[in-house]
C-alpha cells in the first residue's frame, strides 16, 4: 500500500561526556524499552572504547516538536507502533584519550556545506555525574574542560558557516544531563549549570591570556585558535544562545534503574526524552 519513498536519515542526538557519566547507561535504559529491540544483548557500562549508534524510538506518551498541536486522543492517530518515533542515539567513550577523535568527527560531520552531506546531528547531550562535583575541583575542572572544546567547535562551525540548527529560527540544542540524581550526594541540575558556567569562564580567561601573552611574542602563528564567546563579559550559557545560537539545557535525572525486580524503570529519563521529543 505504501510505496517506500527514500527516507531522510534519521535524527542523530550524540552523546558526550567524561567517563562514567552514564552515557552507555542511559542509552541501555531507552533501549530497553523501546520499540525496536536489539538484536544484540543490551550494552554493557564498560568504559566505552568505541563509538556505537543505535536507533531508538520515543515513547509514544512523549510529545515531539513537529506535531505538538495533536492531542494524544487524537483517533486519527495510527496505532502507538506505527507512530512511533525513531531516532538514533551515539553513544562515545568519554575516557580522555579518546576525546580528540569525537571533537574531530563532531567538526567534520557539522561542518558539511553541500546539503547532500548535510549532517544528521540535531542535537548534544552532555552527560555529567552530578555525584561526583562534590568531590573536589577536578573533577568539574575535566568536565568544563570538555564541554569547553565542544562548544569552541560548534563556534568556529557558526563562524565559518553561518548557522547550526537544522530547523529555522531555532538555535542548536545541547542538554546537559546531570545524571545520578538519584544519589544523595548529587549536585542538583541549578548547581551544576553554576558551576560549569563559572568553570568555563575561568579556561576561557586562561586560554585569552596565553593567547595575548603568545601573540607578544614575533614567532608565534596565530592560526586557528580562538577563545569561546565574546570579549568582555562573564560567560553563561545564555550568552552563548546569543553568541552563536547555541542553547544549552541543564537537566536532572538518573540513567540507572534502581528498582532491577521490578523490572526496567524509565521515569530518570522521562525529562531527558521530553527533550529529546522537543527537538524531533
Ligand atoms: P564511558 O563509556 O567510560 O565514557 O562511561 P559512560 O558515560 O558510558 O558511563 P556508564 O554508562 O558506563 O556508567 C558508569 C557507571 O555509572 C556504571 O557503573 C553505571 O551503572 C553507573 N551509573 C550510570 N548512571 C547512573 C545513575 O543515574 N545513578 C547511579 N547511581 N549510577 C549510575
Ligand atoms: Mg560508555
Amino acid at each position: 500500500i505504501y510505496r517506500k519513498a527514500a527516507s531522510p536519515p534519521l535524527s542523530t542526538f550524540v552523546l558526550l561526556g567524561p567517563s562514567g557519566a552514564g552515557k552507555t547507561a542511559f542509552l541501555s535504559l531507552v533501549e530497553s524499552s523501546s520499540l525496536y529491540k536489539a538484536k544484540t544483548p543490551s550494552h554493557s557500562t564498560h568504559t566505552s572504547q568505541t563509538s556505537t549508534s543505535t536507533t531508538v524510538t520515543l515513547p509514544p506518551s512523549v510529545p515531539i516538536f513537529s506535531n505538538r498541536y495533536r492531542s494524544v486522543n487524537d483517533p486519527s492517530l495510527p496505532d502507538a507502533k506505527r507512530n512511533a518515533v525513531k531516532y538514533v542515539l551515539r553513544d562515545t567513550p568519554g575516557h580522555g584519550k579518546l576525546r580528540s577523535a569525537q571533537l574531530t568527527q563532531l567538526q567534520t560531520e557539522l561542518s558539511s556545506k553541500s546539503k547532500k552531506e548535510a549532517s544528521s546531528i540535531c542535537g548534544i547531550i552532555f552527560f555529567v555525574d552530578a555525584a561526583s562535583l562534590v568531590e573536589g575541583a577536578e573533577n568539574l575542572r575535566d568536565y568544563a574542560g570538555y564541554l569547553y572544546d565542544i562548544l569552541l567547535v560548534l563556534q568556529k562551525i557558526v563562524l565559518s558557516k553561518g548557522k547550526l540548527s537544522k530547523k529555522a529560527g531555532t538555535n542548536f540544542p545541547i542538554l546537559v544531563a546531570a545524571n545520578k540524581q538519584d544519589l544523595f550526594t548529587a549536585l542538583p541540575p541549578g548547581s551544576v549549570k553554576q558551576k560549569l558556567e563559572s568553570e568555563i569562564d575561568r579556561i576561557r580567561q586562561t586560554r585569552q591570556k596565553g593567547l595575548l601573552d603568545a601573540s607578544a611574542n614575533p614567532e608565534h602563528d596565530e592560526d586557528g585558535e580562538e577563545v569561546l564567546g565574546g570579549d568582555g563579559d562573564k560567560f553563561t550559557f545564555h550568552g552563548l544562545e546569543d553568541d552563536i545560537g547555541v542553547k544549552v539545557d541543564v537537566v536532572g535525572g538518573f540513567a540507572k534503574a534502581e528498582n532491577e525486580k521490578d523490572g526496567v524503570s524509565a521515569t530518570g529519563i522521562r525529562k531527558w526524552e521530553e527533550w529529546i521529543g522537543s527537538c524531533l
